[in-house]
């Protein structure tokens, strides 16, 4: 059984289209996954996107997309396009604006039963694989409903400003109510559960990032993902120039590095691959310390992490290590750090988050 997906946020433009369209080459040709993404959004941006990417030159005038699959279910199979071996897509287009009178024509608008239709579809061909990734319109409507119902999991995409911030609460909120329908409905779904909250960072010099991160922090913890999306000029520039997955050059490579870790964040929260794994934790390593600080300091030391992890594309690229290392000799040296002693190297970590030195020269300051 395929492992179903929806990324939302009832907000516009925070980059679910692009970051689930990475996310799904990603886990197609770097973590060898079957991968199928289905556009729920009549924008058809992901459609746009992946075929373009994919260089399929297809009239989908008389193809059948997802609203067709909508209407009559057993015709799902042949909605589903082949963009590559192991990713397939079912493509939208503006017609599923007319599912709410679809609805409406079958008399269940309003009702639970209104939310079943997608996935009626996805029952369909989800033996075919290992990952279904929806995309959703911004707004919460009946697609999000149907999308969340036909999922297993949903992740929360939030941007670091303040408007973000409120509105992944609301996200989070009707996400856990429609999955609290469906578990109490008579058709015997588990009910969604939230995977995590990627933190999409607009503007890497901003203040107004590290406040909402750690406000985003204190409020979700666990749930916010320790992989990352940071606003690039490179992936702008992929809705005119699309990717060649085939043939990356080092700016799409830099590019990948960030969806790879969400890809293998997310296989590891669904169990696919060990979770032994070295992994930036922060919040961990912030667990492991905060006994020992006092308020500023931990505020310090929290802020100066997500500095860390901020930068860390550009920093560890510079410095010749990667985050994961960075993550492990961080958890090393606080696990083995006597209580009292991990005042003091918290201070000289934080004195080493300031300097250019590689990864070397913060394991001789505790030597
Ligand atoms: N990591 C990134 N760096 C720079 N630009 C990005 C990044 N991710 C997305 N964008 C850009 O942001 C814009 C909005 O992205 P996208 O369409 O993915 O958002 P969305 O949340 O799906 O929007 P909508 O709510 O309209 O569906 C696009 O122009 C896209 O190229
Ligand atoms: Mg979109």
């Amino acid at each position: 059984m395929a492992i179903k997906i929806t990324l939302g946020n009832s907000k516009g433009g925070v980059g679910k289209t692009t970051t689930t369209c990475l996310l799904a080459i990603s886990l197609a040709k770097h973590f060898n996954q079957r991968v199928l993404v289905v556009d729920f959004d009549a924008q058809a941006d992901a459609t746009d996107f992946l075929m373009r990417t994919f260089q399929v030159n297809k009239d989908l005038t008389n193809h059948l997309s997802i609203f067709d699959a909508i209407k009559s279910p057993k015709r799902s199979q042949e909605a589903v396009l082949v963009l590559d071996d192991n990713l397939h897509l079912l493509p939208s287009g503006e017609e599923l604006s007319g599912l709410d009178l679809l609805l409406l024509e079958k008399g269940v608008f309003g009702k639970f039963e209104a939310g079943l239709y997608l996935d009626l579809v996805i029952q369909q061909i989800e033996h075919e694989y290992d990952f279904i990734l929806f995309d959703v319109p911004p707004t919460s409507n009946i697609q999000n409903i149907n999308a969340i119902v036909a999922s297993d999991y949903y992740i929360g995409v939030m941007m670091t400003q303040a408007k973000s911030y409120r509105q992944m609460a609301g996200f989070l909120k009707e996400s856990e109510k429609t999955a609290a329908s469906a578990r109490e409905s008579k058709y015997g779904y588990e009910g969604a559960e939230l995977l995590g909250i990627l933190m999409y960072l607009e503007n890497k010099k901003s203040n107004i990032d590290f406040t909402v991160i750690s406000a985003a922090l204190e409020t979700y913890g666990d749930a916010i993902l320790y992989s990352r999306v940071y606003e690039r000029e490179r992936v702008k520039r992929y809705d005119l120039i699309p990717p060649n997955p085939n043939k990356f050059d080092q700016h799409d490579k830099k590019i990948f590095a960030m969806y790879d870790s969400l890809a293998h964040e997310i296989l590891m929260r669904v169990g696919k691959v060990s979770a032994t794994e070295p992994k930036l934790r922060i919040q961990q390593l912030l667990d492991l310390a905060a006994d020992s600080l006092n308020r500023d300091e931990y505020n310090t030391l929290a802020a100066a992490f997500d500095a860390a992890q901020f930068y860390r594309d550009d920093a560890t690229e510079a410095r010749d290590f990667t985050a994961a290392q960075l993550a492990t000799v961080l958890r090393d040296i606080f696990e083995n750090a006597p209580a009292q002693k991990r005042r003091t190297y918290i201070h000289r970590i934080l004195d080493w988050l300031q300097t250019d030195e590689d990864l070397k020269s913060l394991q001789h300051v505790f030597a």
